[in-house]
């Protein structure tokens, strides 16, 4: 890779925390970041800027061809629940933006393109435990519709136009840096903001909702490898299951209890609990952790202590 990488929704969860680290790794002045609106403080000094709307074709390409990228990052996403409030911009953004990156590929603009999926691309339907690379697939939300969609049209890219497409299905992401927003998923980041704050959290998901989750590190060094891999390892070109942990609130809590002994968490479920039913509880990743060597690294109390401790300067 000699040109520049863009990373398209760069002021996001993941996004915030990838440009960090591809600046760390290719030096600042190589990593365009673009999101429709500026990001936090931090990332906003640390190189590159351009708004942009992932929706907008003309506007990725000039950006693409005024900084000789030869790499994007597709980050921008509408997430499962807010999906479900605004399913037709959800389907635009989420498919809209994935056909720019794939089509700019096709025409010969850029080299690699990163995408990612997600396990809402599996339903109700589909096995419960160690939810195979392949399996039922019949998804019943917007976001998990789009991902879905999105996988097929990578595939479909990669096998008729030798576009070189690469793609995961993230777990739950948890984070400290910058919030998730809009999805099922963010109870369990939202929970130790508030055991900071409150010493108390009201969870929108039933007490015993195991789902699938990850630390960000592991999260990005993920993303990192997949897209450092010599193509022919890179042996799925729709997405590939991608695991760390499984835990319900219930185990949340208990863990961070460990370090705030008087935590205490009561329930609530709201419309979130029914994605979250429809969701597998545990991945099999061995496609990922073969092909391209994966491996996470942080366990749920690893987490917890580095959560509480990043936040903890934030709530005094
Ligand atoms: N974390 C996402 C969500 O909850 C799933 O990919 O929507």
């Amino acid at each position: 890779m000699n040109g520049r990488i863009l990373i398209i929704g760069a002021c996001g969860q993941i996004g915030t925390e990838l440009t960090a680290a591809l600046r760390e790794r290719f030096g600042a002045e190589r990593v365009i970041a673009s999101d429709i609106r500026k990001g936090n403080a931090t990332l906003m000094a640390s190189g590159p800027f351009e708004i942009a709307d992932a929706m907008d074709y003309k506007t990725i390409e000039d950006i693409v061809y005024r900084h000789k990228v030869d790499t994007i990052y597709l980050m921008a996403a509408m997430l499962s629940a807010i999906a479900e409030r605004f399913p037709e911009k959800a389907w635009n953004l989420n498919m809209n933006s994935l056909f720019n990156v794939l089509n700019l590929a096709k025409e010969g603009k850029v080299e690699k393109v990163f995408w990612p999926s997600s396990i809402a691309v599996f339903g109700p339907s589909t096995p419960k435990q160690d939810t195979p690379q392949q399996t039922i697939m019949e998804p019943t939300t917007v976001y998990g519709i789009s991902k879905q969609t999105g996988e097929r049209w990578c595939e479909y890219y990669h096998s008729k136009y030798d576009v070189d497409v690469r793609s995961v299905r993230y777990p739950g992401l948890i984070s400290y840096t910058t919030e998730p927003g809009g999805g099922t998923t963010d109870y369990a980041v939202d929970i130790y903001h508030r055991a900071l704050k409150h010493h108390h959290y009201r969870c929108f998901l039933k007490k015993d909702t195991t789902l699938p989750m990850m630390y960000m590190e592991d999260a990005i060094r993920a993303t990192i490898s997949i897209m450092d891999a010599a193509p022919e390892t890179v042996k799925i070109r729709s997405s590939y299951n991608l695991a760390a942990i499984s835990f319900d609130p219930e185990e949340s809590a208990a863990s961070i209890r460990k370090h705030i002994p008087d935590f205490k968490i009561t329930y609530e479920p709201d419309f979130r609990q029914e994605i979250a039913d429809s969701w597998p509880q545990t991945i099999d990743d061995t496609p990922a952790r073969a092909d391209w060597d994966w491996k996470h690294n942080y366990d749920l109390n690893d987490i917890t202590t580095v959560m509480l401790k990043n936040l903890k300067p934030q709530y005094g």
